[in-house]
């Protein structure tokens, strides 16, 4: 299979980049379908980032597995196809997971997803969701998919869906946390213990709830640690918009863990992360420098929104990464300092009703000092910030193919960073405390920044990321892959 699509990567991928919407500072699958970041992980000092991936939907394959490598965020290596649905224990579908590096060895955890032929529901019957795991030396080289858990494994309260399982340590120890739907449909977190010898070997410790139910599935969890407090990160799937919150068909964000006197977490409040239109599946890894770094997928399942690039041999990409800080109890995000040196040129602004920017391309970095007096902000060619001194609207015409409006509420505003690329915006607020972000379609044009009122501000050109495929195209390079 991996030969099949190494032909039809090299029939379609010229045509693919020259795409006009294609992302310049976003990673895509180099053709075709690009979801859920996975297998996020610093492995002998070289970051590796997994994707769901499906390189050609006339292949008939099923989500299958991409690979990219880098050593400073700017200059990246595809590895082409990692894994394709081609074991019996993962037949439809090589789903989503992690990867984590322990003792020297690089272990990578998946769910096989099994449909079993028959008249099934498919949620509470005739699927297999497996966690998966093979082992690498060197991060390229990979053991045979070998089966951790199978569905009679996991809890008995649990429908088919256990899913996305990822590894991470927490107090010096590895551990696991596996999405879920109980069979009376309610979101939860299965969290394990991994044996510190062999990964490989865990040991259930228990299920994570909301104390009232959360949504039916709680997609990609994510357990991550900042000192003292211990946050459960994932994507409940069923909750209902409340106002200006969980706008969205399906929800990003976290839950902090308490624990109670026996030692067991509950989850408490949920924040949402990122208040855009595509935002789904964040993964983070832990990097050597002790930075917890973020990457989502810059979509979202069943949207009632298109993506016209889809006509062009490829959809979707993924966000810029991003650093994560916990402060004042809340998490913080913005892009990583290394996309720093993406910069060409800085232009200092002034910017008002009679002061428009022009930018050259459509490729920049925007810092506006807003102050926390309302204001409407317009961007490239229909896409508008407003902000009423209580909530910034982030409306999109129709360069949102779909699109319309997504809201946050903002108590005092201080400061906007805009990221455009050619087909998408990620707007931070206050340094990172929300974030909004949305693809848009408008030809790539720079458009023009206005403002109602003024302000002065940073704009920077910036270069593109610097993407070899030859690996990805070189025969050699799949066979060695697992
Ligand atoms: C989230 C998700 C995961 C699943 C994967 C399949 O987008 O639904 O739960 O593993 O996508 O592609």
């Amino acid at each position: 299979m991996k030969d099949r699509i190494k032909e039809v990567l090299r029939q379609r991928l010229p045509e693919v980049l020259a795409s006009a919407d294609r992302p310049q500072i976003h990673l895509c699958a180099d053709i075709g379908w690009i979801s859920d970041p996975n297998g996020l992980c610093v492995h002998n000092g070289i970051t590796h980032i997994f994707h769901q991936y499906t390189p050609a939907e006339d292949l008939g394959l099923h989500k299958s597995w991409g690979h990219y490598t880098t050593e400073d965020w700017i200059h990246f290596k595809d590895l082409g196809p990692f894994m394709c649905p081609d074991q019996p224990i993962d037949k439809d579908g090589c789903y989503s997971g992690s990867a984590i590096s322990w003792n020297g060895k690089m272990y990578v955890f998946y769910t096989g997803n099994i449909l079993y032929p028959g008249d099934y529901d498919y949620v509470n019957e005739g699927r297999g969701h497996f966690t998966n795991c093979l082992v690498s030396e060197d991060g390229i080289h990979f053991s045979p998919r070998q089966t951790m858990l199978e569905n009679k494994d996991y809890p008995a309260s649990m429908s088919c869906h256990v899913r996305d399982p990822k590894a991470e340590i927490v107090d010096g120890k590895p551990l696991m946390v596996i999405g879920a739907r109980t069979k009376d449909g309610e979101g939860c977190a299965l969290l394990y213990q991994c044996s510190s010898e062999d990964l490989r070997q865990v040991e259930f410790i228990q299920e994570i709830h909301s104390p009232v139910p959360f949504g039916y599935m709680w997609e990609c969890p994510d357990i991550l640690q900042f000192e003292d407090v211990l946050l459960l990160l994932c994507c409940p799937q069923g909750v209902k918009k409340q106002g200006i919150d969980y706008e969205n068909i399906y929800q990003n964000g976290y839950f902090i863990l308490q624990k109670d006197q026996d030692g067991k977490f509950s989850a408490q409040k949920f924040h949402e992360l990122d208040h855009g239109f595509d935002f789904y599946a964040p993964q983070t890894l832990l990097d050597d420098n002790n930075r917890r770094i973020l990457i989502g997928w810059m979509g979202i399942p069943d949207a009632d929104y298109e993506n016209p690039e889809k006509s062009e041999g490829w959809i979707h990409c993924l966000t810029l990464p991003r650093e994560l800080t916990w402060k004042e109890g809340k998490l913080y995000q913005y892009p990583i300092r290394e996309l720093e040196k993406l910069r060409v040129d800085a232009q200092k602004i002034e910017i008002g009703p009679n002061h428009p920017v022009r930018p050259e391309s459509p490729v920049y970095e925007l810092h506006i000092d807003t102050g926390p007096e309302p204001f409407a902000l317009m961007l490239r060619k229909d896409v508008s910030l407003i902000y009423d001194g209580k909530v910034l609207e982030l409306n999109l015409g129709k360069s949102g193919a779909g699109r319309t409006s997504r809201h946050v509420q903002i108590d005092r505003m201080d400061c906007l960073d805009i990221f455009s690329d050619a087909s998408s915006v990620e707007i931070f607020i206050n340094h990172g405390q929300e974030a909004m972000t949305t693809r848009i379609y408008d030809g790539a044009q720079p458009g023009i920044i206005t403002m109602n009122r003024n302000a002065s501000g940073i704009l920077y050109r910036l270069s593109s990321l610097e993407i070899d495929y030859s690996a990805a195209l070189s025969p050699a390079a799949l066979e060695e892959q697992a």
